[in-house]
C-alpha cells in the first residue's frame, strides 16, 4: 500500500475526487494519510478534515528565501513518509530539492492538453481563458510527473472535451474537471500505486 500525500492551495475539487475514488475502490494500491496546503484558508483543508486526513500548511512568504521554502516542504513530505505526492491545483511553484526528491514520484494534474496552454503563468481560470482566446476546438487535462521545466514531464493521461461556441473560462473548466479531471487523477494515482508506470526518456509507459 502506497502512502500519498496530496498537495493543495484552494477548493479541492481533485483532492475530493481523490477522496471518493479511495472510498469506492478505484483507488485500491494506495492511501491518502495527509493533505499539506499552501493556504491556511484552502477549503480542501476541510475536505480532508471531514475524512479524518492529517493536514499540515506551509506558506511561501513565512520563509526568508525560496531555497528554504524548498528544504522545508522536502523535510516536511518526507517526514510524512510520502511514496508519492500528488500536486491537486497547488499553486506555489516547486524547487529543485523537492522535485529531485520526489522524482518520478510527484504526480500533477494540469487543467489543459499539455504542451497547449501549459508552463509559467498558466495555472487555474488562465489556461481556460487562453485557450478560448486561441479558439481551440478540443481542450481537456493531463496528468504528468513533475520535473523541474514547468508542466514539461512525463505525460501519463490525457483525455479531451469540445469546446462550445459559447463557453466561457468558467463552463469550460467546470466541463474539464468533471468529464477528465475528476477522472483521470485518481486513475493515474492508481496506476502509480499498483506500479504499472515506467518511464524512460522523459516518457511514461503504462502497463496494463
Ligand atoms: C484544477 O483545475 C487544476 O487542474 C488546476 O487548478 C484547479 C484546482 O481546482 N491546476 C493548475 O492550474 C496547475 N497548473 P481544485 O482545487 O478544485 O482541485
Amino acid at each position: 500500500m502506497k502512502n500519498i500525500v496530496v498537495l493543495v492551495s484552494g477548493g479541492g475539487t481533485n483532492l475530493q475526487a481523490l477522496i471518493d475514488a479511495e472510498k469506492n475502490g478505484i483507488i485500491k494500491s494506495g492511501k491518502i494519510t495527509a493533505v499539506v496546503s499552501s493556504n491556511p484558508n484552502a477549503y480542501a483543508l476541510e475536505r480532508a478534515e471531514k475524512n479524518n486526513i492529517a493536514t499540515a500548511v506551509i506558506r511561501r512568504k513565512d520563509y526568508e528565501d525560496f531555497k528554504s521554502y524548498d528544504l522545508a516542504l522536502t523535510d516536511l513530505l518526507k517526514s510524512l513518509n510520502a511514496d508519492l505526492v500528488v500536486l491537486a491545483g497547488f499553486m506555489t511553484i516547486l524547487g529543485h530539492e523537492v522535485i529531485s526528491a520526489f522524482e518520478n514520484k510527484m504526480i500533477n494534474i494540469h487543467p489543459a492538453l499539455i504542451p497547449s496552454f501549459c508552463g509559467e503563468g498558466f495555472y487555474g481560470l488562465r489556461v481556460h481563458e487562453a485557450a478560448l482566446e486561441k479558439g481551440v476546438k478540443l481542450s481537456g487535462a493531463t496528468t504528468h510527473f513533475v520535473t523541474e521545466e514547468c508542466d514539461a514531464g512525463p505525460i501519463i493521461m490525457q483525455r479531451a472535451v469540445e469546446v462550445k461556441n459559447d463557453d466561457t473560462p468558467e463552463t469550460l473548466q467546470r466541463r474539464i474537471m468533471e468529464n477528465v479531471e475528476w477522472k483521470i487523477l485518481p486513475l493515474s494515482v492508481e496506476l502509480f500505486c499498483s506500479g504499472k508506470i515506467r518511464v524512460k526518456d522523459n516518457k511514461t509507459i503504462i502497463s496494463d
